[in-house]
């Protein structure tokens, strides 16, 4: 790229009546320079072996927000060292556009297919979000990882990336509070005097650990430890099975966030959009740029047919 550009500006100084290109390629040298420049200077922030990694499991699922969410989350894991984001897709067949912005994104990470069974994705009832895909995960922590912290951060939650400077130094589990959860607004075990005296959560429901997913972190030598520490396929209960696998009890948590005084985590939940509708197929819109922007777009197939 760089020698082709170099053989353009050499032809266009040569010939006069070449300037405008000369300018135009001047442009695109000192836009690709900046955004070369960027790129070096992020990628060398993002890793220092002094620090411990951050192992983050990501469940997500094809839908008309899969991107924006992956966008929102990614963008805020480039700003954390020492993540490898293992991103977990509820799905059978690789999804090209995860791909392209994993790789864009520059962390390093793992991308795996972790479909959730079909007998639980046909059923009417509450389905177990997410569990295929954190199983999925944990195996690839626990076959590919000997140190390090786990966490679950599922793909429509907002980070604040102070997070994950606490939980890096998480020596078995610790914990923080939840914002936004439930009609309480917040899911936080509850310190009196610094010590654990019981949890503010909306939904107790008979569960030892009535938390959030985002509200946990697990030191992985920890982890590998206890051998079998994976999640249920009981919807609503999936923290609490998984939380009384690790064989902890509420009193030796890590409680962290500034002694949980801080929320560095929402439950953010994104609302959902309908495709859209077929405005931008019409033929005052050939050859513009709408029939790139066409190519990303879900366009609803029954208005679609109306058209034609
Ligand atoms: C709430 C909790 O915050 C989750 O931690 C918990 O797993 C979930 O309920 C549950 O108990 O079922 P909620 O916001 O209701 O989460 O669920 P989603 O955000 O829709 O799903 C949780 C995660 O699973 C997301 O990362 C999502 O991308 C993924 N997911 C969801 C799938 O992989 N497949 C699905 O069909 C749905
Ligand atoms: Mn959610």
């Amino acid at each position: 790229m760089l020698l082709c550009l170099f053989i353009m500006y050499d032809l266009c100084t040569r010939v006069p009546a070449a300037h405008n290109c000369m300018r135009a390629v001047e442009g695109f040298q000192d836009r690709l320079s900046h955004v070369i420049r960027e790129e070096l200077v992020r990628k060398k922030t993002q890793y220092d072996a002094t620090l411990p990694i951050i192992y983050v499991i990501t469940p997500t699922y094809k839908r008309l927000e899969q991107i924006p969410e992956l966008t929102r989350l990614g963008q805020t894991l480039m700003n954390v060292p020492n993540i490898h984001w293992i991103v977990a897709d509820d799905a059978t067949e690789t999804n090209p556009e995860v791909i392209e912005y994993l790789d864009f994104c520059g962390i390093p990470h793992t991308y795996l297919l972790t479909p959730m069974p079909k007998k639980y994705k046909n059923q009417t009832k509450a389905k177990p979000k997410g569990v295929a895909n954190r199983n999925g995960g944990l195996k690839w922590v626990r076959e590919h990882a000997t140190e390090g912290v786990v966490y679950f951060a599922d793909d429509d939650n907002a980070y604040d990336i102070r997070l994950f400077t606490e939980i890096r130094y998480t020596k078995r589990v610790s914990m923080f509070p939840v914002g936004l959860v439930t009609g309480f607004g917040l899911s936080s075990p509850v310190l009196k005097d610094g010590k654990f005296s019981t949890w503010y959560d909306g939904w107790i429901g008979g569960r030892k650990f009535p938390v959030d997913m985002a509200g946990f972190a697990v030191n992985v030598q920890y982890l590998l430890q206890v051998k079998d520490a994976f999640m249920p396929y009981a919807p609503g209960y999936e923290e609490d099975g998984f939380l009384k696998k690790l064989k902890i009890e509420p009193e030796e948590l890590e409680f962290l966030a500034e002694g949980c005084t801080k929320i560095y985590v929402w439950h953010t939940q994104t609302k959902k959009n309908k495709p859209s509708d077929n405005k931008i197929l019409e033929s005052k819109f050939d050859g513009t740029n709408l029939r790139h922007l066409q190519q990303v777009m879900t366009i609803d197939p029954t208005i679609k047919k109306k058209k034609t």
